[in-house]
C-alpha cells in the first residue's frame, strides 16, 4: 500500500503548488472579465447617444468628399473609416456638405448608413484600370483612380477630396477658398493625395478619364502617380494663404504640412510641431497593417488611440458588440471548463487527458503506440502558439484597442489553461510568455517618454530583459515532457504493481 500513498503525495506537492497560481489566474480573470465588460458598457453608450444623429444640411456650396469601392480585403475597414472621419467633420460642424463617391458594388446596407448620418451618395462606375498589368501594382490600388469623379461634383464650387486615413483635428473649412487645384507635399517632391482641394469641371474629368484609357504614364498605378503626373508643376506653385474676406482664390497651390501631417512625425517626438501652419489634420500613410483603425495599432502606435476616440464619439461600436460578447463569453465558459477538469485530474488520482503509453515501458508494449518526445515537444509548443493566434484572428479588426487586447489576453489565457490541461504542462513557464505580451503592452502605452526614441529604447530594453524568461519558459516546458517519459516506466510500474496487488489480494 505504499506505492499508491507516494503517489498521492507528490499529486498534493502538485496541486498545492498550482493552487496558488490557480488563486492568481483567478484573480487575473476576473479582473480581465470586469475590464472587459466594463469597457464594453462603456462604449456601447455613444452609441445610443449618436442614434439621433441630425443629418447635416444640404445644398452647400462646397463639399468634403471621399470615395469607396470594393474587392480589397480591407473594404469593411474603409467604410468603417470613412463613416468615422465623415461623422467626425460634422461634429466639427463643418459648413459644406458630406459626400461619398461610392462604387456601384458598394452593398445598399452600407448606403443605408451613409444615408442615415447625412451624407450624400453619388454612386459610379468603377474606372478600369489600365496600369494593373505592371510591375509591382498593388491590387489594393486597383480603383484608386475612382477619386477623378471629385470632378464631376459640379453642383460644388470647392471639393476637399479625401482618403479616409485623415483624422482631423480641427475644422479646414477655409481650404475652400484655395484655387482649382491644392495640395500638401509630405515628401520632399511627391505632393500627397490622401487631401487635396479642387474645383469640380466636367472638362478637367474627361480630360483624365481620356489620360486615364490611353494609358498615361502612371509610376505607381494608383491616384497617386496619376495625379502628381497630371499636375507635376505644383512644387513651383505658390503656398496658400487663405484670403481673410473669404474670396476663392484662383489658380494652383501648393498646402502647408499642417493640412496633411504625417503620422511618422509624430512618433518620433511624440508631440506635433508643424510651427509654421494650422495643425488641421493628420494622416496615416505608411503601413497599411498598422493603419489607426485596427485595434491592434495601439499602443504599437500611439496615435490609434485618437483615431478610435473619434470612433467612439461618432459611430461607435454597436456593430462589434455582438461579437465580441460572444468570443469573451466562450473564452470564460472555455476557461471555466478546463479548470474544473484540472481540478478533477489533479485532486482524483486519475491520469491527464493525453495519457499514458508516452514512451517506455510495459505500457508502450502493451497498446504498441510509441509517441516520440520530440513530437510531443513540437505539437505542445505549436499548441502554445495557437493559443496566442487564433483569439488575435477572431478579434474583429476595428475593434477598440483597450478591448481587442483584452479580448486577446483573455482568450489566449483561456486556450493556453486548455493547451496546459492536455499535454500537462507545467503552469508558470505556459504562463510566462503571456505575462511578457502583457508587460510590452504596458511598456508601450505608459505616458511616461519624453520621446519616440526613449520610447523605443525602453521597448527594445523590455524585449532584451524579457528573452531570458522565454528562453526559460521553452527549457521547462521542454524538461516537464522528458520527465513525462522518464516517469512513463515507473508509473506503468506502478500499475502494475498495483494490479498484481489486486489479483493478489
Ligand atoms: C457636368 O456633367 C454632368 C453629367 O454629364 C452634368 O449633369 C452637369 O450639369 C455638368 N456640369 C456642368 C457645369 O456642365
Ligand atoms: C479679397 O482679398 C484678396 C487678397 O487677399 C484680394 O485680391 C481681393 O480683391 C479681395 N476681394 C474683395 C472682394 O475684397
Amino acid at each position: 500500500m505504499a506505492e499508491p500513498k507516494r503517489r498521492s503525495r507528490y499529486f498534493c506537492q502538485v496541486s498545492s503548488g498550482e493552487q496558488f497560481s490557480h488563486t492568481e489566474m483567478t484573480y487575473a480573470k476576473v479582473g480581465l472579465l470586469a475590464f472587459v465588460l466594463a469597457t464594453l458598457i462603456l462604449l456601447a453608450g455613444p452609441q445610443q447617444a449618436d442614434a439621433a444623429h441630425a443629418p447635416v444640411k444640404a445644398g452647400a456650396k462646397n463639399a468634403y468628399a471621399t470615395m469607396l469601392y470594393m474587392g480589397t480585403p480591407r473594404d469593411y475597414e474603409f467604410y468603417v473609416a470613412a463613416r468615422v472621419m465623415l461623422q467626425s467633420l460634422a461634429k466639427l460642424k463643418v459648413n459644406a456638405d458630406l459626400v461619398v463617391i461610392a462604387s456601384s458594388a458598394v452593398p445598399m446596407k452600407w448606403r443605408r448608413n451613409f444615408l442615415k448620418d447625412g451624407v450624400r451618395l453619388v454612386i459610379v462606375e468603377d474606372i478600369q484600370n489600365p496600369y494593373r498589368h505592371q510591375p509591382k501594382f498593388d491590387m489594393r490600388f486597383m480603383f484608386t483612380l475612382n477619386k477623378i469623379y471629385a470632378w464631376t461634383l459640379t453642383d460644388y464650387e470647392r471639393v476637399v477630396m479625401l482618403d479616409v486615413d485623415n483624422l482631423f483635428l480641427q475644422k479646414t473649412d477655409e481650404l475652400f477658398t484655395c484655387g482649382q487645384f491644392c495640395a500638401a507635399f509630405i515628401n520632399p517632391c511627391i505632393f500627397h493625395t490622401g487631401l487635396f482641394v479642387l474645383e469640380p469641371s466636367n472638362e478637367t474629368f474627361n480630360s483624365m478619364l481620356y489620360d486615364i484609357q490611353n494609358g498615361r504614364e502612371n509610376k505607381d498605378g494608383a491616384d497617386q502617380g496619376f495625379l502628381t503626373g497630371h499636375f507635376s508643376d505644383l512644387l513651383d506653385r505658390p503656398m496658400f494663404h487663405p484670403p481673410g474676406n473669404g474670396t476663392k482664390l484662383n489658380g494652383i497651390y501648393r498646402l502647408p504640412l499642417g493640412y496633411q501631417m504625417d503620422a511618422s512625425y509624430y512618433y518620433l517626438k511624440l508631440k506635433w510641431s508643424v510651427p509654421c501652419g494650422p495643425n488641421s489634420v493628420v494622416t496615416f500613410p505608411s503601413v497599411p497593417m498598422l493603419k489607426p483603425w485596427y485595434w491592434w495599432s495601439y499602443p504599437v502606435l500611439p496615435l490609434g488611440l485618437s483615431w478610435h476616440e473619434q470612433r467612439r464619439h461618432t459611430i461607435g461600436y454597436g456593430s462589434e458588440i455582438p461579437l465580441m460578447a460572444a468570443e469573451a463569453l466562450f473564452y470564460i465558459i472555455t476557461m471555466i471548463v478546463a479548470m474544473i477538469v484540472r481540478q478533477r485530474v489533479l485532486t482524483t488520482d486519475r491520469a491527464p487527458l493525453l495519457k499514458s503509453c508516452l514512451g517506455r515501458g510495459p505500457c508502450s508494449l502493451e497498446s504498441g503506440s510509441m509517441v516520440q518526445p520530440f513530437l510531443l515537444k513540437a505539437a505542445a509548443f505549436l499548441a502554445i502558439v495557437t493559443s496566442f493566434v487564433i483569439p488575435f484572428i477572431i478579434v474583429p479588426t476595428t475593434a477598440h484597442p483597450l478591448i481587442g487586447w483584452a479580448l486577446w489576453l483573455l482568450g489566449s489565457q483561456s486556450l493556453l489553461i486548455v493547451t496546459i490541461n492536455i499535454f500537462h504542462l507545467p503552469v508558470l513557464p505556459v504562463i510566462t510568455p503571456w505575462l511578457g505580451f502583457f508587460g510590452v503592452l504596458l511598456v508601450m502605452a505608459a505616458p511616461i517618454y519624453i520621446n519616440g526614441i526613449v520610447r523605443a529604447l525602453a521597448i527594445f530594453g523590455y524585449a532584451f530583459l524579457a528573452s531570458p524568461f522565454l528562453w526559460w519558459m521553452l527549457t521547462q516546458v521542454s524538461a516537464s515532457i522528458d520527465l513525462a517519459f522518464a516517469r512513463e516506466p515507473l508509473m506503468a510500474y506502478a500499475n502494475l504493481r498495483k494490479k498484481e496487488m489486486i489479483e493478489e489480494w
